[in-house]
C-alpha cells in the first residue's frame, strides 16, 4: 500500500541505525562497549514502582482516565515546579501530561503551527525535533551551537527573515549533545527575542536534574516573562530512570498548553491511571534517589574524563546530562571514526553529524554503563595510538 506523503518524508531513525550495527557487532559474538545510546541503565526507584503496584490493584486505575490526565499529577507537577524552581504554575490550565516528552516536542508543531510555517532547531541537537517537520507539514532552518559560545545559540546570526518567519524555537538545556548548560542570563536573551518577534519558545528540560559540580541546572520557566512566550517540557524518563514508562509533562504558557490538550482530547485518553498515580508519587515523594543518580553520573564522568586525559584526548567536562561531546582525532570524520572504534576497538558511540552538520568533528559518549566499563573502553581506544599528548 502507498503510504502518506507525511509517513515517507519521515527521516529515518538516527539512533535505529546505530543500533542495528551494535546488534550486528554483538551477534558476531564480540563484547561491545555501549557507550552509543541514550537509554538510563539504573531501576526505577522502588517507592515508585511500589506505588504502581498498589495503585494497580484498585479497579479504578482499570477504568479511561480523565481526557487530561488526573488532577493529582498536575497538582504534583505543580508543586515540584514549586519545589525545585520556586516557579508557580496552575495546575489545571499550564500543564499538560504527556506520554514521555518526544511526543509533545512532535505535538506542539502540529497543535500551532500550519503548513510551511518555520521552526528554528538547533545543531547540533536531540534528532526527533526534525519527526514535526513532514507530519505538521511545516518548513524548518537550524542555529549552529557553536563550543566558543558554550554551545548556546548566537541570536545576532540569525537573519531578519528568519526571525519575522520563525513561528516556534527548540532548545534543550542541559544539552544532548553537547552537555552543555543554559544561564539566567541566556534564557532572558531568549524571551527578549521571543517578545520581540512573537516567536514561541519550546524549551525541552529532559536533562533538568542532571547537573554536576554541585550545579542545578536552570528552568526555563524561572526567567521572568517565560510564561508569556513559551513552554518547558519535563520528562521523568531520566530523573527517575522511568523511559520505559512514557510519562512527562508541558508547563507553561496557557495557549501552548490548551493546544496540546485539544490535539490530545482526539488522540488518547491520557496515560493509565496506575502510571500516572506513580508519576506522582515519584514528584512528591522521596528525592534522595535523584541526588544518588546524579552523584553515580558524576562519578562516570570523572572516570571518563580522567582516562581521556591519561590518553592525551583533549575533552571538555560536560556541565550537566548524561552525555559527553568529544572532538574527532583530525584524520577521521564522525561517521569514520565512530565505525572505526567500533571495528577496531569494540566500542560504540555516536557519531556527532547525525545530530546535524555542527556535530561534525565530535563523537556522542554516554555515561551509561559502569565505571569499569568506561575505563576498559578508553582502554581499548589507548591501544589504537590514537592521541600524542599522554600525562
Ligand atoms: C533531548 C531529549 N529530549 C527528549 C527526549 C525524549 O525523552 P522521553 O520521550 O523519554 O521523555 C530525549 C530522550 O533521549 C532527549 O535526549
Amino acid at each position: 500500500m502507498k503510504l502518506s506523503r507525511r509517513v515517507e518524508q519521515l527521516p529515518s531513525q538516527f539512533f535505529a541505525a546505530l543500533a542495528g550495527k551494535v546488534a550486528a557487532a554483538i551477534a558476531e559474538g564480540r563484547d561491545i562497549i555501549n557507550l552509543g545510546q541514550g537509554n538510563p541503565d539504573q531501576p526505577t526507584p522502588p517507592h515508585i514502582i511500589r506505588a504502581l503496584q498498589e495503585s494497580v490493584e484498585n479497579p479504578v486505575t482499570h477504568k479511561y482516565s480523565p481526557f487530561r490526565g488526573t488532577d493529582e499529577l498536575k497538582l504534583a507537577a505543580a508543586q515540584f515546579y514549586k519545589r525545585e524552581y520556586d516557579v508557580d504554575l496552575d495546575p489545571a490550565s499550564e500543564i499538560a501530561i504527556l506520554f514521555g516528552s518526544k511526543i509533545g516536542l512532535v505535538e506542539l508543531p502540529l497543535a500551532l503551527m500550519d503548513h510551511g510555517e518555520l521552526m528554528l532547531l538547533p545543531d547540533p541537537g536531540y534528532p526527533d525535533y526534525l519527526s514535526s517537520v513532514p507530519l505538521a507539514d511545516v518548513t524548518y532552518d537550524t542555529f549552529p551551537l557553536l563550543e566558543e559560545n558554550d554551545f548556546l545559540p548566537d541570536y545576532t546570526a540569525l537573519t531578519d527573515e528568519q526571525k519575522k518567519l520563525a513561528k516556534l524555537l527548540y532548545l534543550n538545556y542541559p544539552n544532548n549533545p553537547t552537555g552543555a548548560v543554559a544561564t539566567k542570563e541566556f534564557f532572558e536573551d531568549t524571551i527578549a527575542l521571543a517578545q520581540k518577534n512573537d516567536i514561541g519558545i519550546i524549551h525541552d528540560f529532559a536533562y533538568g536534574a542532571i547537573g554536576f559540580d554541585d550545579y542545578q541546572p536552570v528552568s526555563f520557566l524561572q526567567t521572568e516573562g517565560a510564561k508569556d512566550v513559551g513552554v518547558e517540557l519535563y520528562t521523568l524518563s531520566k530523573t527517575y530512570n522511568m523511559a520505559g514508562w512514557r510519562v512527562g509533562f508541558a508547563a507553561g504558557n496557557k495557549d501552548m498548553i490548551e493546544a496540546i490538550n485539544i490535539l490530545q482530547d482526539h488522540l488518547f485518553v491520557s496515560l493509565f491511571p496506575a502510571i500516572q498515580k506513580a508519576a506522582a508519587e515519584a514528584l512528591s515523594g522521596d528525592q534522595s534517589c535523584v541526588s544518588s543518580l546524579v552523584k553515580l553520573y558524576e562519578q562516570r564522568r570523572n572516570v571518563l574524563l580522567e582516562e581521556c586525559k591519561r590518553i592525551g584526548w583533549d575533552v571538555t567536562a560536560p556541565k550537566g546530562s548524561f552525555f559527553a561531546w568529544l572532538p574527532v582525532p583530525a584524520a577521521f570524520t564522525s561517521e569514520e571514526f565512530a565505525d572505526y572504534l567500533l571495528k577496531e576497538a569494540n566500542v560504540a558511540v555516536a557519531a556527532g553529524n547525525g545530530f546535524g552538520k555542527t556535530g561534525e568533528g565530535y563523537i556522542r559518549v554516554g555515561l551509561l554503563v559502569e565505571d569499569e566499563r568506561i575505563r576498559e573502553a578508553i582502554c581499548r581506544i589507548e591501544k589504537l595510538d590514537l592521541f600524542q599528548n599522554k600525562h
